[in-house]
């Protein structure tokens, strides 16, 4: 018994502080980490890291494109990112002739450098706390329109933080004219595949480069010749001197989605159903797109994508759940619960609160789960998603008293459609959504058909067989209205609209469930007076530090924290193609003439590529830069290891670890292997 009890004295002790290094805090409130910061290596003040005055270190971090973090490199606005974060745009600007993506890319000089279409970055001009402005009844459109007008290329948005306790106001200038510079081929910025995804040792000189072109006036503007490069207020100086384990790291950037304070009733959400869900479906998918993808050069090539984005998130929800039950994270929360519960028993603003969030995520989680199983079932089937659009299409032109071509937009999905492919995932993907459906939301009709075909995969086949969307001839609107595939789409409309209706970023965004965590996270900060709270993730700049650092990967097994370029020559072999590095590369390392980049480490010569950190990170913070204790850029993020991924709900810092590229790797493959060390003229290389 007291055994019992001291164990779970110790299980809420664990979320009573924030563990070292775990965090992602508001650069603009930085002050209040900066003595732990300077305790740990940092030799900056805050207002280094975010100043609306003067420039400062936030000036030089930008997010890129859609979802990724850039840094800008020189005063010339030359911006490093991932290569996987710029393969979208590398991929846009490649052909056959021009194979960007396989060989690699060096502009020699401004003038060569590629314009891309639709690419953009924006810089975060000033971030608000508006809590008291909005509360005093001013309007948020009012606030944001007002932001907006402030500059040339302004957006500005206002962010929850906390569950809506308190609301910032972000107001960012965005740049339209963004230029590819340099890229490594695909060998070296993605080598390793999917196969060391998410995984340590790793090997991924994973980086590309841009530069950012500005109207006259240094100020955003359309693509033009005649632009400038962006002369941004700040950029980064680059280290050459190399990292060591226990150095201290900073990450600056735009984590995307995390959910630190929710209940157990979430985290059990999580690990017992949706992550299992979703990855038995994957499982299943990436088994049907490989094995044809080992059967066809060309099949690999057009589904390395999907493939890629499948696997992604696949990998990192088995780390998630792998580490959601070693932590046991759902127990201790109960147990957390429980003590708030004792505490909040006697405060009437408090007391029922965790019992009407447990009713309302029972109210939710049906809608959520059969959202979840719907879009990671049914809805990856392509001809099912073709068939849906152009129904909608069909039916928007009609309600306009237009007419839609629909030969046209069957002739333009059939030109890159893979039946056999898409086929094999229907059969699966129809079935599980049968196996897994909540019993009395079972389609009748699906039931019905299933009944009369023997099975979901015969009616899968059946459908295939008689769509006429599918085949080649021309189809006509008549032959959308009795098509099978068409009466297929219609049994999920209604399961289709519900989705819509839950498609929440997370199952506790449901309205209905996070009414109660702005009480909640309230009550929290109240009773839990000694935990250090940071708001979750929601695509806003952040700032975690930590520390170089390996971990013990296993008993007895530790991985230390920096690879080198001798494991990059041990899995290299010209027969797989994730590991089939670049001729140049062989023959660098066959001379060992490294040049200014030979490094000693673990006591041989050799090059660093990737390393380790205690950081606590998250998707979007691809791309984001990893400094040194003196504000000097050491690396570039691009990953966690796939077991640290339940940092998104708890962060371990025992084995919760970020993947950098070694600065210096990039720097030695710009010069060795791009042969474009002129780009070093306008870094500041220290
Ligand atoms: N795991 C990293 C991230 O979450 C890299 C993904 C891109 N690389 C890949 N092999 N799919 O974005
Ligand atoms: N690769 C991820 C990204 O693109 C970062 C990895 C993570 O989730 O930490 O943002």
């Amino acid at each position: 018994m007291i055994k019992k009890l001291f164990a779970s004295a110790l299980l809420c002790l664990s979320f009573l502080t924030v563990q070292a290094d775990e965090g992602m805090w508001l650069p603009s409130l930085i002050g209040s980490r900066i003595k732990d910061m300077r305790s740990k290596g940092f030799k900056l003040s805050a207002e280094d890291i975010y100043s609306v005055n003067k420039a400062s270190l936030k000036d030089a971090v930008v997010q890129f494109g859609g979802g990724c973090t850039g840094e800008f490199l020189s005063a010339e606005g030359l911006l490093l990112t991932n290569h996987h974060c710029g393969y979208g745009s590398i991929q846009s600007l490649s052909s056959v002739e021009h194979d960007y993506l396989t060989y690699g890319f060096w502009a020699k000089s401004h003038s060569e450098e590629l314009p891309v279409p639709g690419l953009t970055i924006s810089l975060l001009v000033k971030m608000e706390d508006v809590t008291d402005r909005l509360a005093a009844g001013e309007k948020a459109e009012d606030i944001i329109a007002a932001a907006r007008a402030e500059g040339e290329g302004y957006r500005a948005s206002i962010e929850q933080m906390y569950y809506g306790n308190q609301q910032f106001l972000f107001v960012y200038q965005t740049y339209r004219d963004v230029r590819l510079v340099g890229t490594p081929p695909s060998s070296i910025g993605k080598f390793g595949g999917d196969t060391d995804n998410w995984v340590w040792p790793r090997h991924t000189g994973d980086f590309s480069i841009f530069r950012v072109y500005a109207g006259a006036d240094n100020q955003p503007a359309d693509y033009s010749k005649d632009n400038k490069p962006y002369q941004p207020k700040r950029h980064f100086t680059v280290s050459t001197k190399g990292v060591d384990e226990g150095d201290f790291t900073m990450i600056y950037g735009f984590p995307g989605n995390t959910q630190e304070y929710v209940i157990s009733d979430a985290v059990d959400y999580v690990a017992k159903t949706s992550d299992p869900m979703k990855i038995a479906l994957r499982t299943q998918r990436l088994d049907i797109i490989s094995a044809a993808q080992a059967e066809s050069a060309e099949v690999r090539i057009a589904y390395a994508a999907v493939h890629a984005n499948i696997a992604n998130a696949w990998k990192k929800w088995q780390g998630e759940v792998l580490g959601l039950n070693r932590l046991r994270t759902a127990e201790k929360k109960r147990a957390y619960e429980a003590d708030f519960a004792k505490w909040a028993a006697n405060k009437s603003e408090y007391a029922s609160l965790l019992d009407n969030m447990h009713k309302a995520y029972e109210e939710v989680i049906p809608e959520y789960y059969m959202r979840e199983l719907f879009s990671e079932s049914v809805a990856t089937i392509e001809a099912y998603s073709f068939a849906r659009s152009l129904v909608a299409s069909v039916e928007r032109a009609q309600a306009e008293g237009k007419t839609f071509d629909v030969e046209a937009a069957h002739q333009r999905f059939i030109k890159s459609y893979n039946q056999q492919i898409d086929q094999a995932i229907a059969r699966r993907m129809v079935d599980e959504f049968c196996q897994r459906v909540l019993p009395e939301r079972m389609p009748a009709d699906l039931k019905a058909q299933i009944a009369y075909y023997g099975g979901a995969e015969k009616y899968v086949d059946a459908v295939f067989r008689s769509s006429r969307l599918l085949g080649n001839d021309p189809v006509t609107i008549s032959d959308v209205r009795g098509d099978a595939l068409v009466n297929f789409v219609r049994i999920f409309n209604n399961i289709y609209n519900n989705s819509r209706k839950y498609a929440y970023r997370n199952l506790s965004n449901a309205p209905q469930i996070e009414q109660y965590y702005r009480p909640y996270m309230q009550a929290l900060r109240e009773w839990d007076k000694d935990r250090a709270f940071y708001p979750d993730a929601n695509f806003t700049l952040r700032v975690a530090y930590g520390k170089v650092a390996g971990y013990e990967y296993a008993d007895a097994e530790y991985h230390h924290p920096v690879s080198t370029i001798d494991g990059i020559m041990e899995k290299d072999d010209p027969n797989v193609y994730d590991y089939n590095i670049p001729q140049v590369l062989r023959d660098i390392y066959a001379t060992k003439d490294y040049g200014r980049w030979a490094q000693q480490i673990y006591g041989k010569k050799s090059v660093p590529v990737c390393f380790l950190a205690t950081n606590h990170t998250s998707g979007g913070n691809s791309g984001s830069p990893v400094i040194n204790g003196k504000g000097e850029l050491i690396g570039i993020n691009f990953d966690r290891t796939w077991r640290s991924t339940m940092s998104d709900m708890e962060f371990d810092p025992s084995i919760c670890r970020n993947i950098s590229v070694d600065i210096r790797y990039v720097l030695f493959v710009i010069d060795r292997i791009g042969g474009a060390s002129y780009l070093f003229d306008e870094m500041t290389l220290k």
